[in-house]
């Protein structure tokens, strides 16, 4: 399948998708803390979205049961809210959410400490957003989409982190989920040529340990099966002659 190319006024409005869902989460960011439950962090992050006039792409999303993945230590991704899962001191959190936005989708998620965490820890959700700006060096015309990929497994492999492999970025449009698949780990060919108007979901899952993962028998919940941490990083990334436009950072 072909990769999208979006026209100008398709960008204007995958923009506005993208400015609005990092309003939301710069918000629900600054709720986090020990005592917050899971379901609540959902609740809030829904009743963001859709105070804005969009609607949360999420939910019921091959049947997922929220707006936001909430996924906390050594859940990877994808995690379900829950009102009896409060988050305590020292635990780290990944928020995954997105939006429609006039029929465009944007998708974007980061990882939060409560309260204060180990260093271990801190150092893993800065390696983790680190990796995401190492590939995006490459995020342009005249590279190729692993490079992306290559250039993010180079970034972690100093870490001795695991890049977990059974879930990876992806375009994003007018659906969630477009052509191509982004890994986040090395390929051994360059992919297809990266184009001016692409918008690609680029997203770095890595593990403290193991990058093997396992699905709770919610179907949903993806878990590291050594039970060490986790962390995600994702933006939704337009791809231009020059510097990449990251369309879910805000002004931040
Ligand atoms: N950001 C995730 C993704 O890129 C969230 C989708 S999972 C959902 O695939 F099912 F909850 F929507
Ligand atoms: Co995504």
């Amino acid at each position: 399948m072909a990769i999208s190319i979006k026209s100008a006024r398709e960008i204007e409005l995958m923009r506005e998708a993208g400015r609005i869902l990092s309003e939301v989460h710069e918000k629900l960011g600054e709720e986090i803390r020990p005592g917050i439950s899971t379901w609540d962090i959902n609740a809030l992050g829904e009743e963001l979205i859709r105070s804005y006039g969009c609607v949360p792409n999420f939910l019921n999303y091959n049947g997922y049961p929220a707006s936001i993945c909430v996924s906390v230590n050594h859940e990877v991704v994808h995690g379900i809210p829950n009102k009896s899962r409060i988050l305590q001191e020292g635990d780290i959190v990944s928020l995954d959410a997105g939006l429609i936005y006039k029929g465009f989708h944007s998708d974007a998620a980061r990882t939060h400490p409560v309260g204060r965490i180990s260093r271990d820890a801190a150092k893993l959700i800065e390696a983790t957003r680190r990796s995401f700006f190492a590939g995006i060096r490459y995020a342009r015309e005249g590279y190729r989409l692993f490079d992306i990929s290559n250039a993010i497994d180079a970034y972690i492999s100093r870490f001795g982190y695991g890049i977990v492999r059974d879930l990876v970025g992806h375009g994003i449009g007018t659906r969630l989920h477009e052509d191509p698949q982004i890994p986040n780990f090395r390929q051994w060919r360059r992919g297809p040529r990266l184009r001016p108007g692409m918008t690609l979901a680029i997203e770095p899952m890595i593990n403290m340990g193991t990058w093997r993962v396992s699905w709770l028998d919610d179907d949903w919940t993806v878990v590291t099966q050594d039970g060490r941490l986790s962390a995600h990083y994702e933006n939704t990334v337009l791809i231009t002659a020059g510097e990449p436009e990251i369309l879910t950072l805000g002004s931040k």
